[in-house]
């Protein structure tokens, strides 16, 4: 376990106050109390704008399919000050992620590969793998053995996936996964417990806010419990939000109402206390209603004192339309207030489509560098900002040909070449460290 992970497990959430006093006194007040006191109510989601759409088709993924197959193929630092737990380049308390004056560490000179630099920085650095890809492909484990520290379940922990009914369990393919992640002690991030697509049919109205409640505590109980002390942090609640900020129409909204994500945290944390815990989603990462309503939970969840470590910032970026819509500056500014509630924000999902981007391939792969290069310079510059997921790591298995027709999102070839985007990662982390 690296000692990122154990400096990010002694966040103290009581700090949490403190923020939240300092926002009260402040203008952020006039945004955050007013959206406190006024969650939108319920709006259908077939009924509302879409901002998404409504600026040019920027959107995470379509909105169907509660039960669709979820087999488909395939902290910061105490102080809040900086990255570099692991390194003696930022241990002096250094809150520029840049080193100290006399330079990187010479471990940290000439590395090559992400886990390497990242743990110079002190940032975790990981992918969402896929046991399909593990059982078939030994360049796939090699590559993400050599590369990766920190290591999450692409689909095999949904609860579609583990608990296909209600009373029978699956926890194969998610094992496999986990075993893999321990033979280089990497950090695992579970994916995820309370979320409305890929669940198990059985889990569907008609059913009561107790039976729902129930199976929920179920669920959680045997997969968290399965994995104490081997799973560090669980995405918890994912995707609550619509684009205008409105709360997502799903099962869990419907029956338990506004309540269910702290419910959720609450649950979660009785269940297992030494997990971190996130609320994690995509497009919060921009600016607008989303990103609000994001943040206005958080500060909710925080001055009822939930149990919420951070929040996962999805990253699943449309390079078309960058950066007007993915701006890095908005990126920072979210990753700021976030933080001054004294939670974490990691980046949770991170790809970057191309086949929009007018030009000839080189032309995009050359944007493609430089979105990934942006947004993780701004991460590692970002003292709340302690954690980046792939979502996956080689254009062979994306997420994306499927969701949103072929491209090539990922920081490796499908043959596993390295791409500029890898260059831009590279860079990012290096510039972080070096003079
Ligand atoms: C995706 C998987 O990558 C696909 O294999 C699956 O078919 C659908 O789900 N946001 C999330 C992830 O939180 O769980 C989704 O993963 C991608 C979008």
């Amino acid at each position: 376990m690296s000692g990122v992970s154990d400096r990010a497990k002694s966040h103290n959430r009581v700090d949490a106050w403190r923020h939240i006093i300092a926002i009260i006194l402040t203008a952020g007040c006039a945004s955050a109390c007013f959206r406190f006191s006024d969650e939108p109510e319920w709006v259908d989601s077939d009924t509302t704008m879409n901002a998404a759409t409504s600026r040019g088709g920027v959107d995470g993924h379509s909105d169907s399919g509660e039960h669709e197959s979820a087999s488909t193929s395939e902290g910061s630092t105490d102080d809040g000050t900086t990255h570099g737990a692991t390194t003696e380049a930022t241990e002096d308390g250094d809150s520029s992620s840049t080193g100290d004056a006399s330079g990187p560490p010479t471990e940290c000179s000439d590395l090559d590969t992400l886990i390497a630099t990242a743990d110079c920085v002190g940032i975790r650095i990981g992918a969402a793998i896929n046991a399909f890809a593990v059982e078939e492909d030994p360049r796939y484990v090699e590559t993400f053995l050599r590369e990766f520290g920190s290591m999450t379940h692409e689909n095999e922990l949904k609860w579609g996936s583990v608990q296909p009914t209600s009373d029978s369990w699956n926890y194969g393919p998610a094992d496999t996964l986990v075993e893999l992640a321990e033979q280089r002690g990497m950090f695992i991030k579970g994916h995820v417990l309370v979320w409305h697509r890929q669940l198990p049919d059985w889990v569907s109205e008609p059913m009561t806010a107790d039976d729902l409640r129930a199976a929920m505590r179920a669920n959680m109980e045997m997969t968290m419990h399965r994995y104490a002390d081997r799973i560090d942090a669980w995405d918890v609640v994912n995707e609550a939000f619509e684009e205008d900020g409105t709360r997502r129409n799903t099962i869990f909204q419907r029956l338990l109402g506004d309540g269910y994500i702290a419910e959720a945290f609450r649950m979660a944390h009785e269940t297992d206390p030494d997990a971190l815990l996130y609320y994690n989603d995509f497009n919060i990462e921009t600016a607008g209603w989303k990103s609000d309503a994001a943040y206005a939970l958080a500060v909710d969840l925080v001055a009822a004192a939930i149990p919420i470590d951070g929040v996962g910032m999805q990253l699943h970026i449309d390079g078309d339309s960058y950066p007007d819509y993915y701006s890095p500056e908005d990126f920072r500014t979210n990753i700021r207030r976030f933080g001054e509630l004294g939670l974490t924000v990691n980046i949770s999902e991170f790809d970057v489509r191309v086949r929009d981007v007018p030009g000839t391939l080189e032309q995009k792969l050359e944007l493609q560098r430089q979105i990934y290069f942006e947004f993780v310079s701004v991460c590692v510059s970002e003292p709340a900002c302690d954690a980046i997921t792939f979502w996956g790591f080689t254009d062979k298995y994306s997420w994306v040909d499927n969701t949103f027709g072929e491209d090539d999102p990922l920081l490796y070839s499908e043959t596993y070449a390295p791409k500029p985007a890898l260059d831009g990662v590279m860079e990012a982390l290096r510039t972080s460290f070096q003079p």
